[in-house]
């Protein structure tokens, strides 16, 4: 076979497979995984590279087509070691989170600037309009590029290591560097030798019973090693995050279309995708629960024979609902339905495992909460905890998705099965079938408010949709029926969630986790109630938000730190400061829309909010940090080396911190979810810090013969007080420890204080203020959206969204306005085109590109203003953010979308069609 040659990043290579896509030859052939796979099919845009000075997406192009071709990639950027312009500035203006996306928004980028070293800001939009980032809302992508080109021009010059770092900096984030040069830390970057793919078989049918399974023929297909069912399992064969266990591998139903059925491991994985037609399997097909109001009618077929459909429901009550709404002037009724949601994280889910040198099982991936993960494995395996290692490695967004455990088990069953490294990856269909959503809502809410709008009587019934499992959907329950009022006082109110098992998809943690849902519901509904009761929308919220002393549904007095009313004033200030756009044509209106939010940091309702943390000083001086916390693009691990740094009084370049590894990392519990690790691993890393430098100071000052008290920690080394010189540096304090078989390192385990769960009765709470605590701190939101809609077609342009939020103090300000960004492009999605389609328990949304998610095209502007009401107990004042800013957002756009042209939408995403047929017709778009 003839080769074919090519020049990638000024080398000549040879490539010997006419059909292979450039993306396998780089990442498999070349070994440069900069270029990621995130969809396998030109939609996502992670794979970009530039052949022939055109950016292109890898994976759409044939090694045949590519003969003679110059290809660069990311990999070939820096020079004599130095970063590129573009490299330097996403480093400094923080354009990229989790950083999968990167290398293909860069290499898009530097197409751009080598045709036209000058683009508009337009032009930039264009040039990345085919690069997903789901992380960052593209605005400071925008900027960096904008950063570039005045580096490039000589205009600027950066250094980007230099000395900011300690709380209220923005440092270069940790492990940057690595993402904008393309460097592995992904699980699917990572190669190990000997390796069989595993792959997964799924169902033909969303519900029914299983008869016989048949591996024979399929065992014989070449290359195939071995294929596990359930019988293979040799430990428990479910996983549960609840009290409802979820099967590994089918037993003998599916309940839904992603209910796992085998797993085959082969040589590659196009020989386990060869030899999965083989398998036989014979079903019974049974009828199929579709909706949650299918699953609410008791008559129904049950998706799970030991429990009710309904299977979970909460009940939040507080004074006399109907006497509030017997008092209350106006009463408005509403009802809002949000549909499921994939969270288009773009690294597909992966897992490798393999046995160490001591036949140990150790295994690689991504999972917000390893502890769990590792007791799930263990259990499965039939394994103690000393029998395995878990290695989280850096994921490629999570958003919730990472709660639950999706390719750990099938990859520690085929290594366990095999006595080989296994690899499982899902194709991005297979994500969209197997893993987990966002919980699909409807939502019936009264609002009964006096004339100067006061609520004086709120009622809810939920109903939810949890798919063939719960995930966590009993506890999402209970946040949609606890924070039912959203950030407002009401002093009657009644609270009614029910839970539903379908045969749908598993939906479970995403982003805001019930409260973004029921967001769009209360901002909604009072925006009818200020309508009703001529009230500005701003004020009606100022009238009923929550401060210190106010009192949640659920019986909580918010005891401090609550800046909600700062939030409002800061967004109205702005917005009215601007003042409305004129319409850009005619036909075309525009509007505002008001919305509030607030989420809890924590889990609470009674359960441990703790995180780990260690600190020693290795051998060249630098001080090493692991955590139980994940990073997931969200920054924890540069938040909680901020705060070691200040605490400790070193340079933040000189802490470094580790993944979440059981070899090295202390004791942790519980998930990196609820916005809760920079206030937890946080503390942690600050009285760790504390603790440490205590410590040290001791041993050294014992070692070298000083009072401890006449020496401190300096930022190059141990310094004398009196003196006010150095003593030693820290490589020699770590020389001098290790000399005398002493040891400084430090681990401490971190617990939040006391929380409880909701109680039944939220009357007559001043004795029992601690009883009614169930979050620790809530954050706190508002913002204005502006639109413009086009009266005729119904489409939606949300042009601004001025953002206001109360995250106590901001660590990192630029990662705070990161996680505002793009939890702003988030929640536009969510508002307008995100959508993931079902019928009868079959998926119709296939592939990546027909989720919906916004592009830079759609970008707003972002108008952003921080509000730092401190919390007393926070590491430095911070409470967190990561969820909070979306959940505004939606509401928001459709009150501007109310305000611009008269229609209230009542259900998501906004349809244009169904928009300008309401906007023609009965004004309620359904
Ligand atoms: Fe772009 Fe995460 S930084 S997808």
């Amino acid at each position: 076979m003839a080769e074919i040659k090519l020049i990638v990043n000024s080398k000549e290579v040879f490539a010997r497979d006419p059909e292979q896509t450039l993306l396998s030859f780089l990442r498999d052939g070349l070994g440069l995984v900069g270029a990621k796979d995130g969809c396998s099919r030109g939609q996502c845009g992670a794979c970009t590279v530039i052949i022939d000075k055109k950016a292109v997406r890898a994976c759409t192009r044939k090694m045949k087509q590519l003969e003679g071709a110059v290809v660069e990639t990311v990999e070939g950027l820096a020079q004599n070691g130095e970063l590129h312009p573009l490299q330097q500035a996403f480093l400094y203006c923080h354009a990229f989170q989790c950083g999968f996306c990167t290398p293909g928004i860069i290499m898009a980028s530097k197409a751009l600037l080598d045709a036209d070293p000058h683009p508009t800001d337009d032009q930039i939009k264009q040039a990345i309009k085919f690069n997903i980032c789901r992380c960052t809302g593209y605005k400071q992508v925008i900027d960096a590029v904008r950063l570039a080109i005045e580096i490039a021009d000589g205009a600027t010059k950066l250094d980007v290591f230099d000395n900011r770092g300690w709380v209220g900096d923005n440092p270069v984030v940790k492990n940057g560097v690595e993402r904008v040069m393309g460097q592995p830390l992904f699980t699917d970057d990572f190669h190990i030798d000997n390796c069989l793919q595993g792959r997964v078989v799924f169902p033909a049918y969303p519900h029914a019973k299983i008869l016989s399974i048949d591996c024979a023929e399929a065992l014989k297909q070449p290359g195939v090693v071995a294929i596990a069912t359930h019988k293979d399992i040799p430990g428990k064969k479910f996983f549960s995050q609840e009290l409802f266990p979820q099967q590994i591998l089918a037993i003998d139903k599916v309940r839904f279309i992603g209910d796992p059925i085998a797993v085959v491991y082969a040589e590659s994985a196009q020989q386990a995708y060869d030899a999965m037609p083989f398998i036989k399997v014979e079903y019974e097909v049974l009828p199929v629960i579709a909706t949650a109001e299918q699953g609410y009618d008791p008559e129904s077929c049950r998706v799970h024979e030991e429990y009710p459909n309904n299977f979970a429901n909460r009940h939040v009550q507080k004074g006399d609902v109907e006497r509030g709404f017997a008092a209350s002037d106006v009463i408005v009724e509403s009802d809002v339905s949000v549909g499921t949601l994939e969270h288009g994280r773009l690294e597909l889910d992966a897992a490798l495992a393999e046995l160490d040198e001591k036949g140990r099982l150790v295994v690689y991936g991504t999972g917000q909460n390893p502890s769990h993960m590792r007791h799930d494995i263990c259990k499965a395996m039939n394994l103690t905890e000393e029998q395995i290692r878990l290695v989280t490695r850096p994921a490629g967004g999570a958003f919730g998705k990472l709660e639950d455990l999706v390719c750990h088990i099938f990859a520690a069953l085929g290594t366990m099965m095999t006595k080989r490294p296994v690899r499982v990856t899902l194709t991005r269909d297979e994500v969209n079938a197997y893993t987990t959503k966002r919980h699909a809502l409807k939502f019936h809410y009264k609002v009964g408010a006096a004339k100067d709008g006061r609520i004086l009587a709120m009622q809810t019934f939920t109903l939810g949709d949890t798919g063939a499992y719960s995930s966590l959907g009993d506890f999402l329950n209970s946040c949609t029926a606890t924070m039912g009022s959203g950030p407002y006082e009401a002093p009657n109110v009644d609270f009614n969630s029910h839970m539903m098992f379908t045969n749908n998809p598993i939906a479970g943690c995403f982003r805001g986790y019930g409260s973004t849902q029921v967001s769009v519901a209360v901002e909604t509904v009072l925006d009818q109630v200020a309508e009703k009761l001529n009230l500005s929308p701003f004020e009606l919220r100022r009238v009923n938000g929550l401060s210190s002393g106010k009192q949640t549904p659920s019986g909580q007095i918010i005891e401090y730190s609550c800046g909600f009313h700062d939030t409002i004033n800061a967004v109205q200030t702005a917005f009215e400061k601007d003042g409305l756009p004129a319409p850009s044509a005619p036909g075309k209106k525009v509007g505002f829309g008001v919305a509030g939010g607030f989420k809890n940091m924590g889990f609470g309702n009674g359960m441990e909010d703790g995180a780990g943390c260690s600190i020693d000083l290795r051998p060249d001086g630098k001080f090493q940090m692991y955590t139980g916390g994940v990073e997931l693009g969200q920054g924890h691990d540069t938040v909680v080396c901020q705060i070691a740094a200040q605490t400790l009084g070193v340079p933040y370049n000189d802490v470094d911190i580790g993944p979440v590894d059981d070899d090295y990392s202390p004791y942790a519990k519980g998930s990196t979810s609820a916005s809760r690790m920079t206030y937890c691993s946080g503390n942690a890393a600050r009285t760790c810090s504390i603790m440490f430098k205590d410590k040290l100071l001791k041993t050294v000052g014992g070692l070298a013969g000083v009072s401890p008290s006449a020496i401190d920690m300096g930022k190059e080394g141990i310094v004398e007080l009196k003196a006010d010189q150095l003593l030693m540096t820290y490589a020699e304090a770590a020389k001098l420890i290790a000399d005398n078989n002493a040891s400084v390192k430090q681990e401490y385990y971190y617990v939040a204080g006391e929380c409880h769960a909701p109680c039944d009765d939220n009357n007559n709470i001043d004795m029992d203020m601690i009883n009614h605590r169930i979050h620790i701190a809530y954050l706190f939101a508002a913002q204005v959206a502006v639109v413009e809609v086009d009266e005729e077609t119904g489409k939606v342009k949300v042009l601004r969204v001025y953002v206001s939020n109360d995250c106590g103090r901001a660590i990192n300000p630029a990662m705070v306005e990161g996680q505002i960004n793009g939890s702003v492009v988030m929640g536009m999605g969510y508002a307008l085109s995100e959508k993931f389609e079902m019928e009868d328990g079959y998926i119709k949304t296939k592939g990546y590109k027909q989720l919906g998610l916004p592009t830079s095209l759609e970008m707003p502007e972002i108008k952003a203003f921080l509000i730092e009401e401190n919390h007393p107990f926070g590491p430095y004042g911070a409470k967190g953010l990561g969820e909070m800013a979306l959940n505004p957002t939606a509401p928001a756009i459709l009150n501007a979308i109310y305000n611009a042209v008269g229609v209230r939408v009542t259900s998501l995403p906004v349809d244009p069609k169904k928009l300008a047929a309401a906007i023609k017709g009965d004004k309620i778009y359904r």
